[in-house]
């Protein structure tokens, strides 16, 4: 009864005021739902797809006030019906509407109508991103009736603080309570993934000129569902999506100018023209850094009016694949999402992980960990199984050769008889993640999706986390031997921690009390020279600033170069 409450209302969107069963983007349904009710599986390509079309029908516009949302809705009504309209505020700006059309030519017409302030004093660039201003004339609100309709919304965009957390954390009934609200109010919201899609759509359309096929897709935790508010948008910039195989059958070919150089020396050249194009021209895009010495070069951003750190590549689909495996994992059961958060959680605030990339376990890995931990108590299947399950629609090669074929509609998994249906509580699961890796041999073996079970160990690294699309590789391959030792402690404290406050678990709680994830997550009462162990390799780390890139680096290049931010 408890995920009735917490997960039951989800089935429907509060969207525009009244509850419509919920549209495609977002899904309802787990292989194992909490609830006794079928919903339905969407498939990742779907959910982007929709996003995408929904970016392309929608425009950000800033307003003096929440006040000015009847005023804009009469005005977008003018052009064409509008589908939904979502308020938010950034500090120290103003406020912000996405207004989302129905039709994309309607909000195509809308632009050609925009105009500029003063030309001689501004870039004169025409895209998405608006501003509302006040009326010369007297305004015609359409009927405060249809308005209502359209309810527009306030929404948060900005994770809640530390203390909100605590507070409604403190005031659950139960542990397992604690990790579903957690996830519910911690996790990324349509409002944030609307403007996550629009930020991407942005250069995209400013690309689309001199490459009307590009793409731009958001990956990593912006869509893989594990992502929560506040974390970055990972952006991979593909110029132009035609297969080889479509170009074959083409008899009147493009004149191209030829390629530069080596592969690599083009992507740089390419990345710091987009670097220039969103410093100069694209409006909200700040603070534009060129990070191009890792294997992976990028562009890091800023995006103001949408308050989200942008990192855009210019790598294959990989990425995006690796997102979408992630987020059939999390699909297949309604318990991997709270305890990935959960986790994620715990290692942030013991500083187990860190926002400076460096020596230290990543989000992606620890949640690889989880993943790996929940195939061994058979929560989840085997990745080997999602192959072996895959339909030829399921084929996804990588430009560069990578196999990325798994089987993406999981209500096609069928049961296996090394899959019986596990019923462990969320807690149950919580206590074994840290149980399971207090005893897990990390001297002899590594983590692997693929099988699912622990693996000779193929290489003389701390912590090898197999990287379940390129097995090669070892994802975890910068986490040094200190860092790796940190994790076991850790993971010895938390699975002792949790049994002294299990008995605590029957009590009623008092929402002033720190009881149960709340404990779990404080911060350990270090020995001073485990500390200084802490501190000094934080220190050394910070000297080599580096990009999550270089870990992408030290994955399968060790004379990669040094960043150069
Ligand atoms: P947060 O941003 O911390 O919320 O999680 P994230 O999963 O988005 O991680 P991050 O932004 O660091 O990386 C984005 C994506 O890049 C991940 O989801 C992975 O798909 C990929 N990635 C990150 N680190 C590695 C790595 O070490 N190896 C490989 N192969 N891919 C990685
Ligand atoms: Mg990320």
């Amino acid at each position: 009864s408890i995920f009735c409450k917490y997960l039951g209302p989800s089935k429907y969107s509060f969207k525009c005021g009244i509850l419509r069963p919920s549209s495609a983007c977002e899904s309802n349904f787990s292989f194992r739902s909490a609830s006794s009710t079928k919903r339905t599986f969407v498939p990742f390509d779907t959910i982007i797809q929709n996003r995408r079309l929904e970016a392309q029908r929608s425009i950000l516009v800033q307003v003096q006030s929440e006040k000015s949302c009847h005023d804009l809705f009469s005005f977008a009504s003018q052009f064409g019906t509008v589908e939904s309209m979502h308020h938010y505020s950034v500090p120290g700006q103003n406020h912000f509407v996405v207004v989302e059309m129905k039709d994309a030519q309607v909000t195509q017409k809308m632009l050609t109508k925009c105009g500029h302030l003063d030309k001689s004093q501004v870039v004169p660039v025409r895209s998405p991103f608006l501003w509302f201003r006040a009326s010369k004339n007297k305004r015609n609100l359409v009927d405060e009736k249809e308005y209502v309709n359209i309810n527009c919304d306030s929404h948060k965009v900005f994770p809640p603080s530390e203390e909100e957390i605590t507070e409604q954390l403190a005031g659950c009934q139960t542990m397992a309570q604690q990790m579903t609200t957690l996830h519910q109010i911690t996790k990324l919201n349509d409002i944030n993934t609307r403007l996550r899609f629009l930020v991407a759509y942005q250069v995209e359309r400013a690309l689309s000129g001199l490459f009307p096929l590009c793409v731009i897709y958001p990956f990593g935790s912006s869509v893989n569902h594990f992502g929560k508010l506040g974390c970055d948008l990972d952006l991979v910039l593909q110029l132009d999506i035609q297969s080889k195989e479509d170009s074959d059958d083409c008899r009147l070919m493009f004149h191209c100018k030829s390629s530069l150089g080596s592969e690599r020396s083009q992507t740089l050249r390419h990345l710091e023209t987009v670097g220039d194009l969103l410093q100069l021209f694209l409006p909200g895009c700040s603070q534009v850094k060129r990070i191009l010495g890792a294997r992976v070069p990028i562009i890091k951003y800023n995006h103001d009016m949408t308050a989200v750190e942008c990192d855009l590549s210019m790598t294959n689909l990989t990425a995006l694949y690796m997102a979408e495996l992630l987020y059939v994992f999390g699909e297949i059961d309604w318990r991997v999402r709270p305890l990935v958060f959960t986790i994620k959680k715990w290692a942030k605030d013991i500083n187990l992980t860190n926002p400076t990339p460096g020596r230290w376990i990543t989000n992606f890995s620890l949640t690889i960990l989880t993943l790996f931990y929940l195939q061994s108590v058979k929560v989840l299947p085997s990745m080997k199984l999602l192959v072996d399950s895959a339909s030829p629609k399921d084929r996804r090669v990588s430009e560069d050769g990578v196999n990325c074929t798994f089987l993406r509609d999981i209500s096609k998994l069928q049961f296996h008889p090394s899959l019986p249906d596990s019923t462990d509580s969320l807690t149950t699961l919580l206590f074994g993640f840290f149980e399971f890796y207090s005893q897990f041999d990390f001297n002899t073996h590594g983590v692997s999706l693929y099988y699912g079970t622990p693996i000779p160990k193929p290489e003389y690294s701390a912590l090898y986390i197999n990287n379940p699309l390129e097995r090669g590789l070892n994802v975890s391959k910068n986490v040094s031997f200190e860092e790796l030792e940190r994790l076991k402690v850790e993971v010895r404290n938390a699975s002792w921690k949790l049994e002294s406050t299990a008995n605590s678990n029957n009590k009623t709680h008092t929402s002033l009390e720190s009881w149960g994830i709340l404990e779990l997550c404080k911060k350990q009462n270090l020995s001073e020279k485990a500390k200084n162990v802490f501190f000094n390799d934080t220190m050394k780390a910070k000297e080599r600033l580096v990009s999550i890139q270089d870990l992408f680096s030290e994955e399968n290049n060790e004379e990669s170069e040094s960043i150069l931010v």
